[in-house]
């Protein structure tokens, strides 16, 4: 399929799904955007009394007077795991609250009330055992099995706020962020399987911990049974102790802007930052978004390919199902093991009624199987979502056609790991759609693509992705660190004279007002949906004493959207002795430093890079050489411009 074909072909909802939508039509869409225009705290707070269960009321919806530090919901008090647990005990207490598949097939179906039991046992050991109080801080480097679920419920029933440390970081990546939360106790597990093997996460858990750090405990989660070391007096098995512990944990009251957990994200500059999300508004949002963006019903069974590490396993496979009462499917497999049907063999079993995973998925799940879907029974499916990066419209006709039969709502939902939730995306009764296109801002989203001179763009015009109000589930702050918070979100972009909060995206819009997220506009790049910074990658490369400097960018890659791309100057008088053994020992200190997903597929040896005269890396160009465009820009200002020659000779080579 070609892009020119599908480009501008619109899709309406299916009836049967309008009908009894969340949002059932663009009236009912523009009705509730109106009402958020004209009354906005008048529709936050309404939502926000009708869908939480308060322990006191709030008595003010927003305050601004420190922005961008704002106040959601003051006065009002709640706890977020009774949100996705306790609340639900009395009509659902028997209702499948998450279906676990492992790697290799096995199975568990866990209720309402044996979540309940187990996050509750969970949270007394944190609190009697390890002594964890309101506020503390605790790592989660674990794979993707339901106790993950309990650890981070645990966590919120206590008041403890949890860091999830993606478990393909590194060593070296997960102490820089133990280290920067101040964290004092860390959940693992001694390993799990992946494509049938098994793999081990408790001895990266012990080199982070190497040396002095503030952790004093450490949690095991016995899954592969592989042999582990142990620390006396510091590693505790979860499997022998969790059994003494009593199920009934009362729930710590929080203020609504208590801090719920952290989460760690790559930025253009320096080490990733802690995002902080906070309790009332994010739970709200993510239960919110639930309902509008994936309609599920009670009887639905919805699954989300993502690791609980990203936020996307935050928000859309532990906290906004279970928020909303939901069946989550947690699956510790990868969707291609053992076979290309895995997924769709899944689907049938299931009768998964929403589907959502990252474009790289669909991808490869098309190289490797076209017409493998339909082998299998899909016709459960309603919703097809897609997350993470830019869907090109090729991969999305494939997911619309041939997974979805042509009668799924395809809903390309674009958000962050700052913005909590969803904030822009189709809703799937009521959104035409449009291939390769997030659409519309949610309502209560006040989204905006705007220039320089903070002026919305005209149609057809690229522009800087923008949210002009805060809204609830807004990151809250960098753990610790103000400045940067207002200088990575509240500085590039001005609106009125007044700062906006700027995602880093590009966009643009249609001439029917869809919106089309072009990607990054600054130095992070997303390879297979995952956000890495160039910044951190060069940092790391520099860790290896033979180069003298580095530059790293992103080049478009069919499958994973983006491949890392570096351009290196080795030391004078070493040279390039092996280019192969240089590659290998770059990435091996990639995989030391950051983990697996940041290796480069490419690495060119250059004997400098394109500097302006004050020495300033000339990335632009760096990144058209990669993508082996011609380069248009002057380059006669740079301190060597036959620098430029030379590479693209490098890279022809
Ligand atoms: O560039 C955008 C891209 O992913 C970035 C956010 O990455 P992260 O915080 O890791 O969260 C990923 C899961 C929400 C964004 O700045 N992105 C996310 N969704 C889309 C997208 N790009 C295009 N279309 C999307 N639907």
């Amino acid at each position: 399929m070609s892009t020119q074909h599908t480009a501008k072909q619109i899709f309406r909802p299916n009836k049967d799904l309008s009908r009894n939508a969340a949002i059932k039509n663009m009236c009912e869409y523009h009705d509730l955007q109106e009402w958020a225009e004209e009354d906005y705290e008048g529709f936050w707070g309404t939502h926000a009394k009708e869908k939480l269960n308060w322990n006191q009321p709030f008595t003010k919806v927003l305050d601004e007077s420190k922005f961008p530090f704002v106040r959601w919901f003051e006065g009002g008090k709640l706890n977020v795991s009774t949100q996705c647990i306790d609340r639900h005990l009395i009509i659902r207490k028997n209702k499948a609250a998450i279906i676990f598949e492992g790697d290799r097939g096995d199975q568990q179906i866990i209720t309402y009330l044996q979540l309940s039991y187990n996050v509750n046992k969970f949270a007394n050991l944190l609190k009697n055992r390890f002594n964890v109080k309101k506020g503390d801080r605790v790592v989660i480097y674990m794979p993707m099995i339901p106790e993950s679920a309990y650890a981070m419920l645990a966590c919120a029933r206590i008041g403890a706020i949890h860091s999830v440390v993606f478990g393909g970081f590194s060593s070296k990546a997960l102490r820089e962020r133990i280290m920067d939360a101040d964290a004092k106790i860390v959940i693992t597990a001694d390993g799990a399987f992946r494509k049938g093997k098994p793999y081990m996460l408790k001895p990266v858990v012990d080199e982070a911990l190497a040396g002095t750090t503030p952790v004093d405990k450490v949690l095991v989660i016995q899954r592969n049974n592989e042999d582990i070391e142990w620390v006396e007096g510091r590693d505790y098995s979860y499997n022998e102790v969790i059994e003494q512990e009593s199920s009934i944990c009362e729930p710590e009251i929080m203020d609504a802007e208590d801090p719920l957990f952290l989460l760690y994200t790559s930025g253009s500059t320096g080490k990733p930052k802690g995002v902080q999300h906070n309790q009332a508004g994010y739970i709200l949002w993510a239960q919110m978004t639930m309902e509008w963006v994936f309609d599920v019903k009670e009887n639905d069974t919805y699954w989300c390919t993502a690791d609980i590490g990203w936020i996307t396993g935050h928000t859309y496979i532990v906290y906004g199902p279970l928020a909303i009462g939901a069946t989550t499917v947690m699956f510790e497999g990868v969707p291609t093991y053992p076979d290309a049907g895995r997924a769709w063999k899944m689907i049938e079993e299931y009768k998964i009624n929403q589907f959502y995973t990252a474009p790289t998925a669909i991808r490869v799940l098309h190289k490797v199987g076209e017409d493998e879907p339909k082998k299998y029974d899909l016709s459960s499916l309603k919703i097809l979502g897609t997350v993470g990066e830019p869907i090109d419209p090729s991969a999305w006709m494939w997911y619309y056609e041939t997974v979805g039969n042509s009668k799924c709502s395809i809903v390309d939902t674009y958000w962050q790991t700052e913005t909590g939730g969803h904030i822009i995306s189709p809703l799937p009764g009521a959104t035409p759609i449009k291939p390769g296109c997030a659409t519309f801002a949610l309502p209560g989203i006040m989204a905006e693509i705007l220039d320089d001179a903070g002026e919305r763009v005209p149609a057809e015009e690229k522009g800087f992705m923008c949210v002009t109000r805060p809204w609830p589930a807004m990151v809250r702050g960098i753990w610790r660190d103000e400045e940067r918070f207002i200088k990575a979100y509240f500085s590039d972009v001005k609106k009125d004279g007044k700062p906006v909060y700027f995602t880093g995206d590009g966009a643009m819009y249609d001439d029917d007002g869809y919106i089309t997220i072009t990607g990054r506009t600054d130095d992070v790049i997303n390879v297979s949906g995952h956000r890495l910074g160039t910044a951190e990658i060069e940092a790391a490369i520099q860790k290896y004493d033979n180069v003298a400097e580095v530059a790293v960018v992103g080049k478009p890659d069919k499958i994973k959207g983006e491949g890392v791309f570096a351009y290196i100057v080795l030391k004078s008088d070493s040279g390039v002795a092996d280019e192969l053994e240089e590659f290998k020992t770059i990435n091996d200190i990639i995989k030391q430093e950051i983990g697996n997903i940041a290796i480069c597929e490419n690495i060119v040896f250059v004997p400098g890079l394109p500097k302006t005269r004050s020495g300033k890396i000339m990335r632009r160009i760096l990144r058209s050489l990669a993508k082996g465009e011609a380069i248009v820009q002057d380059i006669s200002t740079l301190e060597d411009p036959s620098v430029v020659a030379t590479i693209s000779e490098l890279i022809g080579q």
